[in-house]
């Protein structure tokens, strides 16, 4: 068993993270997660009125007694929420551990999260921003390097090197993600000194995630090499599979087509379509480098169990040599 500062904060189990996604992150998926010993991360950015989040945070308290979080969503939306009345309905339903993510600090909410004994965990996709979160009193800072599914930020710095700079840059443990498919993956970014790794893309192909079929076996038949960037000339990179939705994309920014057009072609209902539906090319998916290193469609509890056996391999022999 790996112990690390967060796993004790937290009570998990294990040193993994799931992380949230958009229109996955149901409460049974954030529940499999934490069932099977990390943390699960259930999305709120997909429910549009307080009382259907309400709802979801009484099924994810029906479904786990684990260590459980709830994301808040700072990024910019096509048709906003009112984010604080979801804050709200959070504090309201006991819920104890937050991790906000996106283009801002949210600093309107730290207050909240304080009074409420949360846990606030923020993600950022550079050691600035972490700088930023930890002074703000963030309890826990998630980098996520340039390999990762969804926001990359705008530095384009790799998970090997953001590591270790933002632990070096401040006080609060850190979580690494980007790019983290397996055992090695984890063990590694242990080794730079995070406390535990976040992990999105792989989670993607497990039994439990619920997403088509069709999508699960195109994930396990993708290279390393099929995700690209989008979203750069509007400041908001993203890394998606590459698909003809993505390229279509690529080819509005090009022509200097207006924001909005951009926006909607990469909007997330296609996403939440291809989802339902399977079809490949409708929309845009948010999408990681290790998507080139799945090969099976494991349950998230064997799939974090074998992860776990194989990085306590790797620190024990490393430990012996
Ligand atoms: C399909 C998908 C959807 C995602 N949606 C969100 C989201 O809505 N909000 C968010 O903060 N991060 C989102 N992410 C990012 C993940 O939470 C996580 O930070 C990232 O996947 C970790 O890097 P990895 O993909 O290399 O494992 C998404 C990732 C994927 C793959």
């Amino acid at each position: 068993m790996v112990k690390t500062k967060v796993t004790e904060m937290l009570g998990l189990e294990h040193p993994i993270f799931c992380g949230n996604m958009m229109n996955i992150s149901y409460p049974s998926f954030a529940a499999a997660c934490s069932n099977a010993g990390a943390l699960g991360i259930m999305a709120s950015v997909m429910y549009r009125k307080p009382e259907e989040l309400r709802e979801a945070l009484t099924e994810l308290k029906s479904l786990t007694n684990k260590p459980v979080a709830v994301n808040v969503n700072l990024f910019p939306m096509l048709k906003p929420i009112k984010q604080i009345d979801h804050v709200k309905v959070m504090l309201d339903e006991g819920v104890k551990i937050i991790e906000t993510s996106g283009h801002q600090a949210p600093d309107k909410y730290i207050p909240l999260f304080k009074d409420h004994n949360v846990t606030w965990i923020h993600k950022c996709a550079g050691t600035r921003y972490a700088q930023k979160a930890a002074s703000l009193g963030a309890d826990i800072v998630e980098v996520v390097g340039w390999e990762n599914g969804g926001a990359t930020g705008r530095y384009d710095i790799g998970t090997l090197v953001l590591t270790p700079a933002t632990i070096d840059a401040i006080d609060i443990p850190v979580v690494a993600g980007g790019g983290i498919s397996d055992g090695r993956g984890v063990a590694a970014v242990l080794a730079l000194g995070a406390q535990a790794a976040l992990i999105g893309t792989r989670l993607m192909a497990t039994q439990e995630c619920p997403i088509h079929e069709n999508l699960k076996q195109a994930f396990l038949k993708a290279s390393i090499y099929d995700t690209m960037i989008i979203m750069r000339s509007l400041n908001a990179t993203h890394r998606v599979w590459s698909n003809q939705a993505a390229q279509k994309v690529i080819e509005l920014e090009n022509s200097k087509s207006n924001q909005m057009e951009i926006f909607n072609a990469a909007a997330g209902a296609k996403s939440k379509m291809m989802y339902e539906e399977g079809n490949l090319d409708v929309g845009v998916v948010s999408v990681g480098q290790s998507v080139g290193l799945i090969h099976d469609i494991p349950s998230v509890k064997d799939m974090i169990e074998r992860i776990m056996k194989e990085a306590n391999t790797i620190i024990q022999n490393l430990s012996n040599k």
